[in-house]
């Protein structure tokens, strides 16, 4: 069985609360987008299944998302044997796009197809806050608010159609340390989440443009902001209506009302940078 596995970004990233639990409450406008990794998942030809992919350095058994979202669904449904997992990435890894959660999500829908166990999305989303906070809402697409842990998800309004710049910097960013790095008492400036939500309700794309923000951006290490800054100002410079960073980062993405200029984007960061893409906004799944 043949899938893909939508990469998303956050048009907001807001944090709440530090939890007992040791994860953080968040509030976040989630976006899948068209970038996606492609999955072939099939039968094992072992007595254990196996994931691989084109890059070498990421784990093949167990610890891979794909292989636990496996043996999650095997586990809560109670059905479906072991499956090998192929697959082509084209999502950055440890990028703020949650790539892995996307095929963890993917495999989650396979097994749910080939075993014919006929779970809900909600269902399979359930399952997949095992593996991960950003697979439910993998599971799901579209355009939602995401909240709690991640998990708690309401579908909202379609982005209107766009064009979308994503550039990776050089640099990784380790999500728990930079979680480690927010002090919440002192966020200074937040995410206008409502103004969001509302402007997606009108199809206003300026006016979601205009109002995304992610925490995250205030907590980085100085030299990392300046070239998070530099990314948005190049995206913004070449016409983008609003541009920020994805998840932990450092991912960032500009959201444009024309192609042509997303095009010059495109060509302008691919002169500095390796991992630079032209995409859209993809539907709920
Ligand atoms: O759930 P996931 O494995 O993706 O989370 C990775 C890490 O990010 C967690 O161990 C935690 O340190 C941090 N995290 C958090 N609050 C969240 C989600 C993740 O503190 N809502």
């Amino acid at each position: 069985m043949e899938l893909s596995a939508n990469a998303k970004i956050n048009l907001t990233l807001d944090i709440l609360r530090r939890r007992e639990d040791g994860y953080h409450d968040l509030q976040m406008v989630m976006q899948s987008v068209t970038l996606a990794d492609r999955l072939t998942v099939t039968p094992a030809q072992g007595a254990v299944g196996q994931a691989v992919s084109d890059l070498h350095f990421l784990p093949t058994g167990g610890k891979n998302l794909a292989q636990m979202a496996a043996a999650a669904f095997r586990q809560a449904a109670g059905l479906g044997g072991q499956v090998d997992v192929s697959i082509q990435k084209r999502v950055p890894v440890c990028a703020g796009l949650a790539g892995g959660s996307a095929d963890a999500a993917a495999v989650l829908r396979a097994m749910n197809r080939l075993t014919s166990a006929g779970l809900s999305s909600v269902e399979l989303a359930k399952i997949g806050e095992r593996v991960g906070s950003d697979v439910p809402f993998c599971v799901l697409g579209g355009t939602a608010l995401a909240e709690g842990r991640g998990e708690r998800l309401t579908p909202l309004s379609p982005l209107p159609p766009c064009s979308i710049v994503i550039c990776k910097p050089h640099f990784s960013i380790s999500t728990p340390h930079l979680f480690g790095r927010v002090n919440v008492r002192k966020i200074v400036r937040r995410p206008d989440t409502s103004g969001v939500i509302a402007a997606l309700d009108a199809g206003d794309l300026a006016g979601v443009a205009r109002r995304m923000y992610n925490v995250f951006e205030d907590v980085l290490e100085p030299r990392r902001a300046v070239e998070i800054g530099e990314i948005k100002a190049a995206l913004i410079d070449c016409g983008a209506l609003g541009a920020s960073m994805s998840g932990s980062g450092p991912s960032v993405f500009g959201l444009f009302h024309r192609e042509d200029l997303a095009q010059e984007a495109l060509e302008r960061l691919r002169s500095s940078y390796r991992d630079v893409f032209l995409c859209g906004p993809a539907g709920a799944e």
